[in-house]
């Protein structure tokens, strides 16, 4: 586990450096608020003093800024935007220092005050009913990718178990032009949501959504799933209260909590999954640091799976867990 695990569901915005240019679009139209950059620039200042006194990083005040209003990361680093005469923004400057406020004292993620995140190259609607997509569940997909290289599952049928906004099923969907996209989710509000981005990000034709538990409203794929692919909850329900209120307090907690020893959607994935995928079909899923030897347990276990592989994340920290169904 070690220094890995501080860094599970980290709700910070993981795109703060780099990846914000995929805001262009706040969602404004003609007609829309705009504020002079002298008004922004003095409320920013102001507040940067409370984000500073309620100990919030001051990056997550210019993610915000950026994702309701047409500013970059420079103008507002190095003052230029209080130069600007006209700035179109999505809420006036009232409503922004309320949810600011909510983001300060009620500890509420800027991506649910917004309403949205960049996750990949894709944009997502989020709300509470829904895990903020992670970026270090981005690989997830490069993982896939690099694990269908010379084999027929491009082709094939793929399911996202836990889909949530839909951020995975989305992304497979990009990933794998010739195949059908299968997404399931307990949650009807989460599903609600990842319909939602579906029809934003024009994959809504691509995917088809399910509501159950796990493989229960699969039936009908038993034995032709070419890839499972999930980010299952995996958090021991003993660790929920210790996670930073930003996550426990805002974020569902059917998406969190993984049972006793945080494996119980694990096991589940892990035992089922025999009975749907198709020989030579691949099982892909993240885990919490330090999870990867009890998952690839799980898996011998079976004894059904092999090139069982635990796969490492950006950070160092194992993160993944692959391994190909072969009867
Ligand atoms: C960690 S979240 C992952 C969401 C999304 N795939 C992502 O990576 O951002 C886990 C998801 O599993 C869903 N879930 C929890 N229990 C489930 C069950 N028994 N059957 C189906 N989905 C379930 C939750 O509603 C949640 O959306």
């Amino acid at each position: 586990m070690g220094g890995c695990v501080g860094a599970d569901l980290c709700v910070c915005p993981g795109v703060l450096e780099g990846e914000v240019g995929v805001l262009p679009d706040v969602g404004m139209t003609e007609g829309d608020r705009w504020v002079t950059g002298a008004e922004l620039w003095d409320w920013r200042e102001e507040a940067l003093r409370a984000a500073q006194t309620a100990g919030v990083e001051a990056e997550e005040l210019d993610w915000l800024l950026m994702a309701v209003a047409e500013v970059d990361r420079l103008e507002l680093r190095l003052g230029g935007v209080k130069l600007r005469s006209h700035i179109p923004i999505r809420y006036a400057l009232a409503e922004l220092e309320q949810r600011w406020q909510q983001r300060l004292t009620e500890r509420t993620p800027v991506q649910y005050l917004v309403g949205e995140t960049p996750w990949r190259d894709l944009l997502l609607t989020v709300s509470p009913a829904v895990l903020i997509p992670r970026p270090e569940t981005e690989l997830i997909i490069d993982l896939a990718a690099a694990s269908a290289v010379g084999k027929p599952l491009a082709q094939g049928i793929w399911v996202d178990m836990g889909t949530g906004s839909g951020a995975i099923a989305l992304a497979l969907a990009q990933a794998f032009p010739a195949a059908r996209i299968l997404a399931v989710d307990q949650s009807g509000a989460a599903l609600a949501i990842a319909r939602e981005n579906a029809d934003r990000t024009g994959l809504q034709g691509r995917v088809t959504f399910y509501q159950g538990s796990w493989f229960e409203p699969l039936g009908a794929y038993r034995g032709q799933l070419s890839a499972l692919v999930s980010n299952p909850p995996y958090i021991p329900s003993a660790l929920l209260p210790t996670l930073q209120p930003e996550v426990v307090d805002h974020e569902p907690a059917a998406a969190l909590d993984g049972g006793d020893d945080g494996l119980t959607a694990l096991r589940i994935l892990a035992a089922q999954a025999p009975a749907y995928l198709v020989p030579g079909g691949l099982w892909l899923v993240e885990t919490m640091a330090g999870q990867g030897a009890a998952v690839q347990a799980l898996l011998e276990a079976q004894g059904c799976y092999s090139e069982i592989e635990i796969c490492l994340d950006l950070a160092g920290c194992d993160r993944f867990v692959r391994a190909i169904y072969t009867p």
